[in-house]
Formats: C-alpha cells, sequence, structure tokens
C-alpha cells in the first residue's frame, strides 16, 4: 500500500532529506518578493534539497529539471506547483466572473480544462480555489473569489476543486488543488493587502470557514495558509487554525503549504524572534511546507538536533507530501504529466476556447436595460468606445499563465465578427483608463454622433486588481467617467461594458447609462462572449455574488446586514436611527442582482408544513414562469431569516438556490429542502445549533428583490 511504501521511505531518509520534501522553492518567475537565497538551485534538487518547485511550467522545463531530483539519493520525484487561477493557456473569466454565473457545471468545467491543460504541461498542483469570502471591494484579491457570501462560496468551492482534481487524484488530466488562503485572509483589515485580520470566532466559524470545510469535504489534496493573522496570531503560525480545526476536528488528510515566504514574515509581525523561531512555530502550528521562506531548509535539521523541533512532527509532514506524490503517480512515472505530445494536443484544443465563452457569457450581469436598449437591434452603426474597447491583456485579468494575449478577442473584435456587414463598427478611445487626459473626448464624441448607439468599455487595468492590489478608491479611475457623460451628452443611447477585478462604484453612469453590462475580466473568448450578449444571442444571467456599494464609506457591505435596534423603516427618515447623513444604507446593486431581457414570474408558494419538529424536512416549492419574450435563465434564491434567537441575526441569509433555464411562456416548479442544517447557527458556546422559533423564508431573485414569502416555526 502507499501508506507501506511510505514507510519504507522514511526509514531510508536522512533528517536532511526528509527536511528536502518539506521545501518549496520558485524557479525563474516570482509571485512574491524575489529572496536573496544564494544556493545552486540544481544542486539544491540533485541533493534531495527540494521537494516542490512552483512557478516552472511546460514540458520541456519540467522535464529537465525532474531529472535533476531523480539523480538524487532516494530519486523522490518533484511536485510542479503553480497558480492555475482561471485557466492555463485558454483564459476563463476571472473567478469573481465565474460566481456571479451561480453555474457550478460552468464552474467545473473551467476549472477542468485549466486542469487539462495544465496536466498536459508537467504541472501537478496548482494553488487553486481560493475559497477566501471577500467583503471589501478595496482588497485587490476579491477578484480571486467566489465573492461575499458563504453559501455561494461553498458551493464554488466544491466545484471548483472537484473541477480540478476530478473524482479521485491521480488522473493525467487533473492536478491537486489548493483551498487558500487559511484562513480568514479575506478580511484583511481595511481591505489592505497581508494586514491584520480580528474577528470573531462566530464570524470566522459561520462566514468563513464554511468554503475551506466544503473544499475539503471535496477531498481538496492541500491546504495553503495565509499573510494574515487571526486575532493577534500568524495564520502560518496558527495552531489551533492548523492543528486543532484542520487538521483535528476535520481529520484532513492532505498537506499544508505557506504562502510565499510567510513563515519568515512571522519575524516583522513580531511573532517570532528569527527565522529559526519562525520555522519552529510554523512547524509546530502544522505547516507542512515551506515556500520560500527558505526557514525550514535553513534551521529546521538544528532546531531537530537541539530538541525545539519534533521530529515526529517533520515525519508526519513529509508523510503527508508523499502520499500525494504517490498518489499523483509520480513514483510510478515521475515523467507523467510531462508528455510533448499530450502538450501540444491539449493546449490548441479548440473545444477550451467553447468553453471558455460559455462560462464568458454566463459570468456577464446585465445590471440595467432601460428602455429595453438592449439587445442591439441589427443594421446600425455602433461607436465602439473607450481605453478598454480594443484591449486584449486587460480581458485576461490578472493570474494568468501561459496564454498568447494577442489570441483574446477584444470587445472591438467580437462586436466586428457578429455585426459582419450588418452593421459599421467606428471606434474612438477616448481617454485611458488611468490619467487626466482629456484629449480624445472630441474624437468620441464626432464618433458616437455619427453612430445609432454607442457601445462604451470602461473599467480597470488588468493590474489594478489580484494580489498587493488594494485601491482605497473604487470610482472608476482617470476621467472615465467624464467621457461618459461628454458621450452622454449627444444624446445617442449609451451602452456601458464594465470590465473590472472587483465591484467598482460608478453612480452618474449607473443613474444615467441606457445599459450597464458589467463584463468583469472575460478572458480568451471575452469580446465573442460580449458580443452574443449585446447582440441578445445569449440571454444574459448572471448575477452579482458581491454587493456594490454607493459609495467607499459603506465598506464593508454585505447583504447580510443587521435590524439593528434602529432600523431605518421609512427611506429618508433617519434620525436617532442606524443611518447615514450623507448616504442611503442601501447599496448600488445588491447581492444577487441581474437582470434579463425576459421577465420571470414567481407564483404558487407552498409550504409542505407550517411547523418542522426537531429532525424533519420540510418542502417549499414555489413556480417560476418566463413572461417574456425570449428564452432566459434565472436563479432563483432562497434567503432565510430567524426572527428571535439567542444571537442576533442577519436580515438575510442565503441558504439555497436553483439555475434554471425557460423558453417564453415556460413555467417550472421547483422545490427547495429545509432542514434543521438551514436554520441553524453558532451560538455563544460555538454550538451549531437551530433553536425553536419562527423563521422567515423569502423566495427571490435578488436579495433585495423578494417575490414570495413564508413562515416556518421549528417547534421546541
Ligand atoms: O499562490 C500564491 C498566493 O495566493 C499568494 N502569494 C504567492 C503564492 C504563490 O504564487
Amino acid at each position: 500500500t502507499i501508506e507501506q511504501r511510505i514507510d519504507g521511505l522514511l526509514q531510508q531518509m536522512t533528517l536532511e532529506e526528509k527536511i528536502g520534501q518539506l521545501n518549496q522553492y520558485s524557479g525563474r518567475e516570482v509571485t512574491g518578493p524575489a529572496s536573496n537565497r544564494k544556493n545552486d538551485l540544481l544542486n539544491s534538487i540533485r541533493s534531495g534539497q527540494v521537494g516542490s518547485m512552483l512557478n516552472v511550467k511546460g514540458v520541456a522545463d519540467t522535464r529537465t529539471i525532474q531529472a535533476e531530483a531523480l539523480k538524487s539519493r532516494l530519486k523522490i520525484p518533484l511536485l510542479f506547483s503553480l497558480d492555475v487561477i482561471h485557466g492555463y493557456q485558454t483564459v476563463f473569466p476571472i473567478p469573481l466572473g465565474e460566481a456571479a454565473s451561480w453555474d457550478l457545471a460552468a464552474i467545473r468545467e473551467s476549472a477542468h480544462v485549466a486542469a487539462r491543460e495544465a496536466a498536459a504541461s508537467g504541472i501537478h498542483w496548482t494553488f487553486a480555489p481560493m475559497v477566501d469570502i471577500g467583503r471589501d471591494p478595496r482588497w485587490g484579491r476579491v477578484m480571486e473569489g467566489a465573492g461575499e457570501d458563504t453559501y455561494l462560496g461553498s458551493q464554488i468551492a466544491r466545484a471548483r476543486v472537484l473541477g480540478f482534481q476530478g473524482e479521485k487524484l491521480g488522473g493525467t488530466d487533473a492536478i491537486m488543488a489548493c483551498a487558500k488562503h487559511f484562513a480568514a485572509y479575506g478580511a484583511a483589515l481595511a481591505g489592505r493587502d497581508y494586514n491584520a485580520v480580528d474577528m470573531s470566532e462566530q464570524q470566522l466559524w459561520e462566514v468563513y470557514l464554511p468554503p475551506f470545510k466544503a473544499a475539503a469535504d471535496a477531498g481538496v489534496a492541500t491546504f495553503m495558509n495565509s499573510f494574515n493573522t487571526l486575532n493577534g496570531v500568524p495564520a502560518t503560525g496558527n495552531s489551533y487554525l492548523q492543528r486543532d480545526i484542520l487538521k483535528g476536528q476535520w481529520q484532513y488528510p492532505g498537506f499544508v503549504v505557506s504562502d510565499w515566504g510567510s513563515i519568515a514574515e512571522m519575524v516583522p509581525w513580531g511573532y517570532a524572534q528569527n527565522k529559526t523561531d519562525a520555522a519552529q512555530k510554523a512547524l509546530a502550528a502544522g505547516s507542512d511546507m515551506d515556500m520560500e521562506s527558505d526557514a525550514y531548509h535553513t534551521t529546521l535539521a538544528q532546531s531537530v538536533k537541539d530538541g525545539k523541533a519534533d521530529v515526529k512532527l517533520v515525519d508526519d509532514a513529509v508523510r503527508r507530501i508523499l502520499r500525494k506524490k504517490f498518489e499523483l503517480g509520480l513514483f510510478d512515472d515521475p515523467y507523467r504529466f510531462s508528455d510533448l505530445k499530450r502538450e501540444k494536443k491539449v493546449l490548441n484544443d479548440p473545444q477550451h476556447r467553447v468553453a471558455a465563452r460559455d462560462a464568458a457569457r454566463k459570468s456577464v450581469v446585465l445590471l440595467e436595460n432601460r428602455n429595453n436598449t438592449l439587445p442591439l437591434a441589427q443594421q446600425r452603426t455602433i461607436a465602439v468606445i473607450g481605453p478598454l474597447a480594443k484591449a486584449k491583456r486587460d480581458l485576461a485579468g490578472s493570474w494568468i499563465v501561459l496564454a498568447d494575449t494577442t489570441q483574446i478577442t477584444s470587445l472591438h473584435d467580437g462586436l466586428t465578427k457578429r455585426a459582419g456587414k450588418n452593421a459599421q463598427i467606428r471606434y474612438a478611445k477616448g481617454c485611458e483608463v488611468e490619467g487626466d487626459s482629456r484629449a480624445g473626448f472630441a474624437q468620441a464624441v464626432e464618433t458616437a454622433k455619427a453612430a445609432d448607439v454607442v457601445v462604451l468599455a470602461l473599467g480597470e487595468t488588468w493590474d489594478m486588481s489580484g494580489e498587493a492590489k488594494s485601491r482605497t478608491d473604487i470610482h472608476l479611475p482617470g476621467v472615465q467617467e467624464e467621457l461618459f457623460q461628454a458621450l452622454k451628452a449627444t444624446g445617442k443611447p449609451i451602452v456601458m461594458v464594465l470590465l473590472a477585478g472587483r465591484p467598482l462604484i460608478f453612480n452618474t453612469i449607473a443613474d444615467q447609462a441606457d445599459a450597464v453590462l458589467y463584463g468583469w475580466f472575460p478572458g480568451s473568448e471575452g469580446g465573442t462572449a460580449l458580443a452574443d450578449v449585446l447582440y441578445g444571442d445569449y440571454n444574459p444571467g448572471g448575477k452579482l455574488p458581491s454587493t456594490f456599494p454607493r459609495a467607499v464609506g459603506q465598506i464593508p457591505l454585505n447583504y447580510q446586514q443587521y435590524n439593528t435596534g434602529r432600523p431605518v423603516t421609512k427611506p429618508g427618515d433617519i434620525r436617532y436611527k442606524s443611518a447615514y447623513i450623507d448616504a442611503p444604507n442601501t447599496p448600488r446593486y445588491a447581492f444577487g442582482h441581474g437582470l434579463s431581457y425576459t421577465t420571470f414570474k414567481y407564483d404558487n408558494l407552498k409550504l409542505s408544513q407550517p411547523t418542522m419538529q426537531a429532525g424533519q424536512t420540510v418542502t417549499l416549492q414555489c413556480t417560476v414562469t418566463n413572461s417574456g419574450k425570449v428564452a432566459g435563465e434565472e436563479v432563483v434564491q432562497l434567503y432565510l431569516r430567524d426572527l428571535v434567537a439567542s444571537v442576533a441575526r442577519p436580515l438575510k441569509e442565503l441558504k439555497d438556490f436553483q439555475k434554471i433555464s425557460l423558453k417564453p411562456g415556460e413555467t417550472k416548479t421547483l422545490t427547495f429542502t429545509i432542514d434543521q442544517n438551514k436554520l441553524a447557527f453558532y451560538n455563544r458556546k460555538l454550538e451549531w445549533q437551530a433553536e425553536p422559533g419562527d423563521f422567515q423564508l423569502m423566495l427571490g431573485s435578488a436579495s433585495d428583490d423578494i417575490r414570495l414569502e413564508s413562515k416556518l416555526t421549528l417547534l421546541p
């Protein structure tokens, strides 16, 4: 068995060789601060001092480097890891965009395609999915997660893990996934990356941990810890998180990799004296692999000899890592992921672009559509304007790997191709994303005047979100909103296409544009997908996975608000109420919001019984009818409120959803099952419990668009 083979190996390994397995170095590229490590990398690999490499890719390179590892005394193969976040060669929408699809099958397929390409190109392991709940759009990494909601985030975590890994590790079209960043990284204070996190246990367990648990339950092979402290203790040195919860309570059998340099960073945090101390603390706390701190490699052997580090913990970490190498089949064939023929074939599989287009159009959210401006009519002159109208690289967003960005379809390309001979496309840039030059405005206005409709592409550049890309101001950068106003003044209908890695604030546009599409960064087929939506070849069904605030000062803002003791009950009546005097409490666009080219009618609410005994389940049914003229998709969302409890509960919590597609006039009956688990929360003793009492059940098209309501009583 694998465990016996591991035992055999462990018996032969020297302490230095064991620690070598815990050591991970980066290849040529860096995804963190460059280290001042001076060792000869290949020599370290040959002498068994390295267990894994990150940032090495491609069959040629991985073969060459693996060959060096196989020259080591025990010939233990390396693990090649990489940030395959939303595609490898074929770029899918950024993860936050994909989350807007609420389409678990499409999300799983996207991860599968990424894994298939990476696995054909020498990669064994991706540092994805990021399952951090992100409730602060200033934080640049919201682009990489599934948004603000724990239920949706947990479903997506599972879909992504299964997409990357398949049902069982070991296939050559799958790679190991990594649930990151454990834990609570998304709650970094003030949205500033790498910052401290201060959070109640209840928040931690209820909001931030469940997506990690969902990933663990789906069999995720690895976890990555995080840069932040949690209530004063760096996650990397946090035994409560890694030993008590993950490896204790959850019995997690995989291994934990540190984040880039996060072991050594416990020194500047003021939590460790020096690297030696940091390595001891990280090991004791359950960090198995050291990414780029070079702390285990340089200090741990001595610490073991000095009795300051427990060799049993070293053995346990080595065992966890070797287990994955066995499960991947690397001991049987260390090159099984590095096959030139397969690489060539898989990377050019045209089906992957088809999947990317599908994911991209499903991720688009229609925020406004005044006077049915969209879909575009045929036979028109279309002015395609804006700094992102011809953008290619930006459409890929942050974290791309091997993509040839010249092959990305821009919005201009997509529209030109779709319009064919039926419409004329005119182009003007207008301005840059950043900067204050208005020199291009005049030409943009002229172009608009000569057209029937303006499609205006504004937003962020690809590198304004992602790691280390926090912003204090999330309005549209530069003079873009002014460009919008100049074009609006022409009187032409303005269709906005907003492209960004986070929720942005754009109040004037939201108020005045004729239509607004939020495209996130849609990837390789972004322009085609946007043209599909603009022309109505595809009816948008995306729903926001994050709240869009009106003002930066409202942040953090999410739909799970509390009633407070002084709720605002009438708009504007705010004296001595929980409110702002300069802005409403409500968001600009609520979680779950997204329009369609058709309309949906919700009827016939039926709760199987008004009361429920402990241990019972009830069903909630409704019908949804497509009451418009075109086929469309709707995400029916089930929210719940526990009216009185031992801990004050939010006004709404998402508990379930179903995505359905309906032809015009078609009706479907949906059934939601409500069990005690759906009514439960963590009480003051941190017990997951449903308390008897009344619950408000809400079915809706968005968190602020509840269509049907009912009441359920849980009996004592
Ligand atoms: O995987 C990433 C992580 O999310 C942030 N720091 C760098 C790692 C490796 O590139």
